[in-house]
């Protein structure tokens, strides 16, 4: 009987060890916490072992343990951190997403040219608001909330491999670009008395016609007005680009209008500073205002009624 019993005890024994562990989480011959959770088992007079928090992982226990064993991070690309206010596996630094979700969500890199600090809680697109590019600004409004150039610079901080935000050429500005820019967004002047050449390969600012300086000089020449009754070509960057309006049919020089030689009264077109005519008469009888540089040229009210009149008094003399 001794015997029996023996065996029966032995068979009891292997049957319960190929069965496992009473523990759900324990595993192993000790039974002592499985790989994912931590504690001390229920098979180890403890009060059972406990899950790691979502998303973290551990490895099989070979004794009791505490949540620290929870070290492991399912995703690659997040770090454990016990420090936080609820210690779990949160995105690393460039990246956003939710690991610790009931269905993890995956941390994702953020998008190019931009980055998030580490994570300490979940995170989304929004945590990546650090630029890489120290001239760029990340803009989530953007159809494509990436970073791109500030007002000012051009490039594509987005691009797989980045291009560099560069100042746009000296005088001229850009507004800040919500996608990838080139040195073509580099529109727009400084200096509000000088126009853009709009040349794409080096557009470049240039003091407008009537106007000298250097709105690209470094620092930058202020575009003055010519003085009265003198005029200047596009671009011009000394006064000596100041000359005479020279053209002899009816210019005249409007007060309060500094350099800008224009038609006078009953011309219209376009002064030259050449001595050819840009200004043209208008027809007899008729009148345009100062300045006209279309052919704006009317009969005027007097030059109608002077022959209406005579024609009325040829009339009075026949009848009487
Ligand atoms: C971690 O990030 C890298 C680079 O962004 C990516 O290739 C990889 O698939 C990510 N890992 C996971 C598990 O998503
Ligand atoms: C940002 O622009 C400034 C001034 O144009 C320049 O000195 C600096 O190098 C730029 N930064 C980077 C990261 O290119
Ligand atoms: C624009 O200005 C720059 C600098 O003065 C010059 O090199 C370029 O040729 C100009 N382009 C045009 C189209 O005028
Ligand atoms: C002035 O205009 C008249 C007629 O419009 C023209 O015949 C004459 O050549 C012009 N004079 C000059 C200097 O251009």
């Amino acid at each position: 009987m001794r015997n029996i019993q023996y065996i029966i005890f032995v068979a009891l024994a292997i049957t319960a060890t190929v069965q496992g562990c009473t523990d759900s989480l324990a595993s192993g011959t000790g039974c002592y916490c499985g790989a994912g959770s931590y504690g001390q088992s229920s098979d180890n007079q403890g009060t059972g072992c406990q899950a790691c928090p979502k998303g973290s992982n551990s490895a099989q226990a070979s004794g009791t343990t505490t949540i620290a064993a929870c070290t492991t991070c399912k995703d690659t690309n997040s770090t454990n951190n016990q420090n936080a206010a609820a210690p779990a596996c949160y995105c690393n630094a460039g990246y956003y997403g939710d690991p610790t979700a009931a269905t993890p969500i995956t941390c994702t890199a953020c998008p190019k040219g931009s980055n998030s600090a580490a994570s300490t809680t979940a995170s989304t697109i929004a945590a990546c608001t650090t630029c890489k590019d120290t001239n760029s600004t990340n803009n989530q409004n953007a159809a494509a909330p990436a970073c791109y150039c500030n007002a000012g610079y051009y490039g594509d901080p987005t691009a797989a491999t980045p291009i560099t935000c560069t100042a746009c050429p000296k005088g001229s500005n850009s507004a800040a670009s919500t996608t990838a820019s080139t040195i073509a967004a580099c529109t727009t002047c400084k200096d509000t008395n000088a126009v853009n050449n709009a040349s794409t390969s080096t557009p470049a600012c240039a003091c407008k016609a009537s106007y000298y300086g250097d709105p690209t000089a470094s620092p930058a020449v202020t575009c003055q007005g010519c003085p009265n009754g003198q005029t200047s070509a596009v671009g011009s960057t000394a006064s000596t680009g100041c000359v005479v309006c020279t053209d002899a049919n009816g210019t005249v020089v409007l007060s309060g209008n500094t350099g800008s030689c224009v038609c006078a009264a009953n011309y219209y077109g376009n002064p030259t500073t050449t001595g050819t005519s840009g200004c043209t008469q208008c027809g007899s009888g008729q009148t345009a205002p100062v300045g006209s540089t279309t052919n704006v040229c009317k009969s005027s009210f007097s030059s109608l009624l002077l022959p209406i009149l005579s024609f009325l008094s040829f009339v009075m003399l026949m009848l009487f």
